[in-house]
């Protein structure tokens, strides 16, 4: 049995845990920060959240196990809260299925993020993303409440954070908009920070950011190998930067109409082998090199099937697939058989930009900048012989 003194002391230790454990990553964090880690709790914001239970999920709370419930909520993991667009407060205790729609985003990827986007007190911030609230909590904590814009498309998860920002004294403009619009009518930030993937950095961002203010945004990529971009605002009203060293794959931001699902079309092909495995794509320093080398309408899909790892790659676009089968240990190599459809053999393209990655010396994504305006955005890389590489977004 334990009181309410009792319960803050244990979740005060734990948020102390946690931003030791900060520190000790590979991320040099400002004072600020570190502060705000300290300072702003987490558990106010994901009294409930779904827990992995195998492939289904679990919605599971502080009710369940404090103790366990506080260690899970101060870990440095992401916490999944909403499952195709059904809170974890609203959902019945039993296992589910279904596609993350919002979460608590890992402590130390909104540290790494926070750190980059440099935010100082009176610093206008626009997020993209509310989401729970607690990266909308630390942003007011740095930057004071009263210049943080916060957005979120789903009505509930803005009027559950609105709730908990104001149970710590904090009024940020918390509101239900569509965030590739930005917020024009707070406009110009200081520093925009999206919280969910874009193809590209929408438009409305570049406007709404006051030269010399700086953009973090999360870009999805078409293998999963997504970056994180940090940008800074030009006079001319371009923006320039680099990629953070921090692998990350955001929930896509989600504007419009949804996407219509994309079913490869039924086995069957030219068959080939290649030198190349399939799970040479799960190294994610390739698999950001091999997005860059694919359109951007290509989707990749990746199961184990009785033990042997099966990667598929689809581009709805013109209809080619590659099946891509991994040769099992103590087979012909270490290898793959592919079968290709379609107009084009996805698969060559992979193995191209595997050789192209070879011939650079393997480049990180941190030794890519990148340059964009809202209409040609363009990821450059310079080789050790000075040529620079460049590709489109
Ligand atoms: C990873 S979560 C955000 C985490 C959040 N910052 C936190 O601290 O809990 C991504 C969020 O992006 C939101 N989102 C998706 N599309 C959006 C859009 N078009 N505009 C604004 N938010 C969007 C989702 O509803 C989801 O809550």
């Amino acid at each position: 049995m334990t009181g309410p003194a009792e319960d803050r002391r244990r979740l005060f230790e734990a948020r102390m845990g946690l931003a030791r454990q900060l520190e000790r990553g590979g991320v040099v964090l400002s004072g600020a920060l570190i502060e705000g880690f300290l300072n702003v709790p987490r558990h106010v914001f994901v009294p409930r959240f779904f827990r992995r239970d195998g492939t289904t999920f679990r919605p599971w709370g502080m009710d369940d196990d404090p103790d366990a419930w506080t260690t899970a909520v101060y870990q440095d993991d992401s916490l999944i809260t909403e499952l195709d667009g059904v809170h974890a407060e609203d959902a019945e205790a039993r296992a589910m299925t279904g596609v993350p729609t919002s979460s608590s985003t890992a402590p130390s990827l909104m540290a790494d993020m926070l750190d980059a986007l440099d935010v100082r007190k009176g610093s206008r911030v626009l997020e993209i993303g509310t989401g729970s609230g607690y990266n909308a909590a630390l942003l007011s904590w740095l930057a004071g409440d009263a210049h943080v814009t916060t957005v979120d498309t789903s009505e509930r998860l803005i009027s559950l954070a609105r709730a908990r920002l104001a149970d710590l004294g904090l009024r940020p403009e918390t509101r239900r908009a569509d965030g590739a619009a930005g917020a024009a009518d707070r406009a110009p930030f200081d520093r925009i920070v999206a919280t969910c993937s874009v193809r590209r950095v929408p438009a409305a961002w570049f406007e709404q950011c006051a030269p010399g203010g700086v953009m973090v945004v999360p870009i999805r990529g078409a293998l999963a190998g997504g970056m994180i971009a940090r940008l800074t605002k030009l006079p001319d009203g371009s923006a320039a930067g680099h990629v953070l060293h921090t692998p990350a794959a955001f929930m896509p931001l989600l504007s419009g109409p949804p996407p219509g699902a994309v079913a490869p079309p039924s086995e069957g092909g030219a068959r080939r082998d290649s030198e190349l495995s399939g799970s040479v794509l799960d190294n994610w320093t390739f698999s950001f090199f091999a997005q860059l080398h694919m359109t951007s309408t290509t989707v990749r899909a990746y199961e184990n099937r009785d033990g042997a790892h099966l990667t598929t790659l689809h581009d709805p676009g013109d209809g080619s697939t590659a099946r891509v089968a991994d040769h099992r240990p103590g087979g012909p190599g270490s290898g793959s058989t592919v079968v290709t459809s379609g107009p084009r053999d996805l698969w060559a393209e992979i193995e191209r930009a595997h050789d192209a990655w070879l011939r650079l010396n393997r480049p990180r994504r941190e030794w890519f900048t990148i340059s964009a305006t809202p209409r040609e955005q363009t990821l450059a890389f310079r080789a050790p012989d000075g040529r620079v590489h460049r590709w489109a977004l």
